[in-house]
């Protein structure tokens, strides 16, 4: 015999395991909510003539570094990347646009009709400090529209459905926030008037912080996306976009107001929303629930996008397609589940079963099983508590059910092959035998 076996060490207490930092279970509880958000995506979506399409989790890493920008903060900072065995760098997606614009090469999609409407449910992971409806692993919903011409219509349609898909579940009154950041001619233009504002400014007065001062050569238009407070003061008298963009983009702009009018899709003008990743020109928007009207939201929770988007012309060239005009949007399904529930828009109704089987006795209990189950085989919900033993506490169970029929089946029935269905409303009952149970149920049920 071993030492160790003679004198075991003692065992080490277990350890908890807890889900990794800013990721969470969906518990049953919140189920509902979610199916109700779900739903309302897959509804409007079809509505709206947009078709599924399913993305792989993995992706190739250079995927993002050539979309989003190799200085975007997504790409910089937080990527989940892994090495497989075969030394291949992958990273767990971290958005769905550059993902489908690699589906739409890498399976030829441009052959379909144009533009081609694709929408999205799906798990994206960002190594983000988490905080309130801020996650490591969060939901999208993504609307694309890909292809056809580079109409300001498809940007006014891929708002409206977006903001269709919040009105759907009563969040009625947003915020439509939009700029236009401009295009390859126009943007160097507006990048360089932006560079010497801080340039100039910085050496005079209040100083810009370390991250900016990299982006002042890495990625000048994410100084307007800056939170530190010293660059919120100073980016007030930044220049702004629209005074530089070119005519096109101007007229394009235009366009797209004059389309959101029509519709009567009230916005805002955010000359310094420039959003975060490299693949946008023109059109960039994000759409927020309007606070003033959302009175059960705690003064505390932050003012944060439900959704985002914009125009990606140029995204489909850079990953080696065809040039293909886009637009498209993404909304955050933990955000929606967590407003509704703030603002009590969604409550699961209780499951209540058509019936409630009560057994007395271990024979019954025996046979009830297969009662319960050619019950459910012909469309009967019921339920049961059969691991409980005592009457009492079976009617119990049945009236906190709110069935409205009892099956109660003893020890006589069980030898006689009946069941007595008592209607818990009235009092009334009355013994069917079993080979009529069906028809004595449905015909009560209707
Ligand atoms: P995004 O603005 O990065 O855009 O994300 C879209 C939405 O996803 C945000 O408005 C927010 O609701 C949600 N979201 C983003 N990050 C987090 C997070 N860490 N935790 C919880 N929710 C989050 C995109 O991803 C683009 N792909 C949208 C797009 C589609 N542009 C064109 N087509």
């Amino acid at each position: 015999m071993t030492a160790a076996k003679n004198n075991p060490k003692p065992a080490a207490a277990p350890t908890s395991f807890q889900s990794p930092k800013g990721m969470h279970d969906v518990l049953p509880a919140d189920q509902y909510a979610w199916d109700v958000v779900r739903d309302a995506v897959r509804r409007i979506s079809e509505q709206y003539h947009f078709t599924r399409i399913d993305t792989t989790l993995l992706e190739p890493e250079q995927l993002f570094a050539q979309s989003l920008g190799a200085s975007s903060d997504v790409v910089e900072r937080q990527m989940f990347t892994l090495r497989t065995r075969g030394d291949d760098a992958l990273v767990l997606r971290p958005e769905g646009t550059a993902s489908i614009a690699r589906a739409y090469i890498q399976h030829g999609l441009s052959q379909l009709p144009k533009p081609l409407r694709l929408y999205y449910i799906g798990s994206m992971f960002r190594y983000e400090q988490p905080q309130a409806g801020r996650f490591r692993q969060f939901t999208q919903a993504g609307f694309e529209v890909i292809g056809g011409d580079d109409d300001p219509m498809y940007d006014a349609q891929t708002i409206l459905t977006t903001c269709r898909l919040m009105e759907s579940l009563k969040l009625a009154k947003l915020i439509v926030k939009l700029n236009s950041i401009g295009c390859k001619t126009c943007r160097p233009v507006y990048r360089k008037k932006l560079v010497d504002f801080y340039k100039n400014r910085n050496s005079k007065s209040s100083t810009i912080c370390k991250d900016c001062e990299r982006r002042l050569t890495a990625n000048p238009l994410r100084l307007l996306d800056c939170k530190n407070e010293a660059c919120i003061e100073i980016k007030k008298n930044a220049p702004i976009s629209l005074n530089s963009i070119c005519a096109y983009c101007k007229a394009h702009f235009k366009g797209v107001l004059e389309y959101l009018d029509e519709l009567n899709i009230p916005y805002v003008l955010d000359h310094y929303l420039v959003r975060g990743l490299d693949y946008y020109n023109r059109t960039v928007f994000e759409i927020f629930l309007d606070r003033e009207d959302a009175r059960g939201l705690a003064a505390s929770t932050p003012d944060i996008a439900l959704a985002g988007g914009g125009r990606y012309d140029y995204l489909m060239p850079l990953l080696g397609g065809r040039d293909t005009p886009a637009v498209g949007a993404a909304a955050g399904l933990e955000r929606l589940v967590d407003v509704l529930k703030m603002l009590d828009l969604v409550r699961p109704s209780p499951l209540t079963p058509q019936l409630f089987l009560i057994h007395i006795g271990d024979l019954a209990k025996k046979k009830s099983l297969s009662i319960i189950e050619l019950l459910r085989r012909e469309g009967i919900d019921v339920g049961e508590s059969l691991g409980k033993e005592s009457l009492k506490s079976q009617l119990r169970a049945a009236d906190k059910s709110r069935a409205h029929y009892a099956l109660i089946f003893g020890q006589k029935e069980a030898l006689e092959e009946g069941i007595i269905i008592r209607d818990l409303q009235t009092g009334a009952q009355e013994t069917v035998p079993l080979t009529h149970v069906v028809h004595e149920l449905r015909r009560r049920l209707k």
